[in-house]
């Protein structure tokens, strides 16, 4: 499915709908350059969760947990799988939450087999091609 989003508040809901597609266990690769809008579409799938949390870019954390129910990683910092081992990132993969992973790329030998992938691309300032 490919959507044209105009805001920030169309991220927001239609990463929100996407949510409901989600299970428990889900693995996914939000993918897209920096800036794209993968931390909104973060916040749009908690949203969608009932998570009431305000959702922050994990990006010095490298991983945020939201009660077990939403991991959020961003592995911009992260130079291999095997860091993201060490540092016991990879055991949520395979607990019964979700993960959100930015810049998942960047641990590609550590991820489980079965994930789910979005994407999204700036088109300009305030367009964004987000793809399902
Ligand atoms: N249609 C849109 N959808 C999502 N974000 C948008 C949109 N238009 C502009 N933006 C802006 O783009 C930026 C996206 O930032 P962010 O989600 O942190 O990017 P990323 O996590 O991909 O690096 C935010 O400042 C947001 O306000
Ligand atoms: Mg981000």
């Amino acid at each position: 499915m490919e959507y044209i989003s105009k805001s920030y508040e169309q991220t927001i809901s239609i990463a929100e709908k996407y949510a409901e597609t989600l299970k428990k266990g889900d693995v996914v690769l939000l993918r897209g350059e920096m800036g794209a809008g993968k931390t909104v579409f973060a916040k749009g799938v908690a949203k969608g969760l009932g998570i009431k949390d305000e959702i922050t870019s994990p990006t010095y954390a490298y991983m945020n947990d939201y009660g077990g129910k939403l991991y959020h990683y961003d592995c911009y910092r992260l130079s291999s799988g095997e860091d993201a081992e060490s540092l016991g990132l990879t055991d949520y993969f395979y607990g019964g939450g979700i993960c959100l992973i930015e810049w998942a790329e960047n641990i590609a030998d550590v991820l489980p087999k079965t994930v789910k992938r979005v994407k999204i691309e700036k088109i300009s300032e305030t367009e964004r091609k987000i793809i399902l």
